[in-house]
């Protein structure tokens, strides 16, 4: 209908790379902080929608586009902040970067995974109040300790191998990995039940899907070896956080590192966050200069490829 360039609203930061590229094929609009309204107000003059995971592209959304919005692009690998069956529904591809920042969440679960087990960030807290608090955060050594890595995915899979780098014993669970994946980094692939019974710490890298929401909740707790320590850097929805925080204060769970919340931000008053076994990171998982760049222009050419694609088979 509309001959011209397409419009492509960018509705959270993307890198400079991947709007050039945009801006070479269409009109580019970035518009940050949208309230869910005014997302819908502009929706309808939209052929494209770019967002991270802040933007949450509701049915609402794709109703108020009439459909016009052809591809939702997601600057990430995770598409859970996108109502997929609406999508389908009102005829919009839904397309990701699935690879550009693996390498940077990895390496972020092996920060979050060495600062819990050194108190890092609760003696960094510590000596800036004043203190110094040397027997009080006596830490535990990662070398010989076993790790369990729940989702063998691309990041599940780098983390794994560094963590054999630091000497630990990793194990993981995932229920479509292929063997030889895992044989391949030299890992062994167990049940559910076996990995989570026999870590001393446990790394989450699975989507969140109506099969893995709070996954992690009081009858899995209860099954973990006493002192277990975990690390997120998947989704805040795949841990019943209330029973999270039994868990803590029980001392089933030692520790907890999280870059992921049920809800992101958080509420002010989140016991779990304030909880001083717990370290946190506001979703910076994918947060590296590199990853930002690389997931901009993987995100800008996916959309660049629907564009093309729906255009001139509508053209
Ligand atoms: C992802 O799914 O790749 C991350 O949530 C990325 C992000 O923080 O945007």
């Amino acid at each position: 209908a509309h001959g011209s360039k397409p419009t492509i609203l960018v509705s959270e930061k993307l890198g400079e790379a991947g709007l050039q590229l945009l801006r070479e094929v269409g009109e580019v609009e970035c518009a940050y902080d949208l309230s869910p309204e005014q997302l819908c107000n502009k929706i309808s003059s939209c052929d494209a929608l770019i967002v991270r995971s802040a933007t949450k592209v509701t049915r609402q959304v794709f109703e108020a586009s009439k459909g016009r919005l052809k591809v939702v692009g997601r600057a990430g690998v995770g598409i859970d902040n996108v109502d997929l069956q609406a999508a389908t529904e009102y005829g919009c591809l839904v397309v990701n970067a699935p690879t550009a920042n693996t390498i940077a969440a990895a390496e972020h679960g092996i920060a979050l995974l060495a600062a819990m087990a050194r108190n890092v960030a609760q003696a960094d807290a510590s000596i800036k109040a004043g203190k110094w608090q040397r027997n009080k955060y006596v830490g535990v050594s990662m070398v010989g300790k076993t790790l369990a890595v729940m989702g063998f995915g691309k990041v599940g899979s780098e983390v794994a191998r560094r963590a054999k780098g630091l000497g630990m014993n990793v194990i993981a669970h995932d229920p479509y990995a292929p063997a030889d994946r895992a044989r391949a980094v030299g890992v062994e692939l167990v049940s559910f039940e076996k990995a989570i019974a026999a870590a001393d710490f446990i790394s989450l890298h699975m989507p969140l899907t109506a099969t893995t929401k709070k996954i992690f909740n009081d009858a899995t707790f209860a099954k973990m070896k006493k002192g277990v320590r975990i690390i997120n850097v998947a989704r805040g929805g795949v841990i019943d956080e209330d029973a999270l925080v039994k868990a803590l204060d029980a001392g089933t769970v030692a520790q907890a590192a999280l870059d992921v919340f049920a809800e992101e931000p958080p509420p002010k008053d989140s016991k779990l966050v304030k909880h001083e076994n717990v370290t946190v990171t506001p979703h910076l998982g994918a947060s590296t200069k590199e990853a930002q760049e690389g997931v901009a222009i993987e995100i800008a050419e996916a959309v660049v490829g629907a564009l093309r694609g729906e255009l001139s088979a509508t053209a």
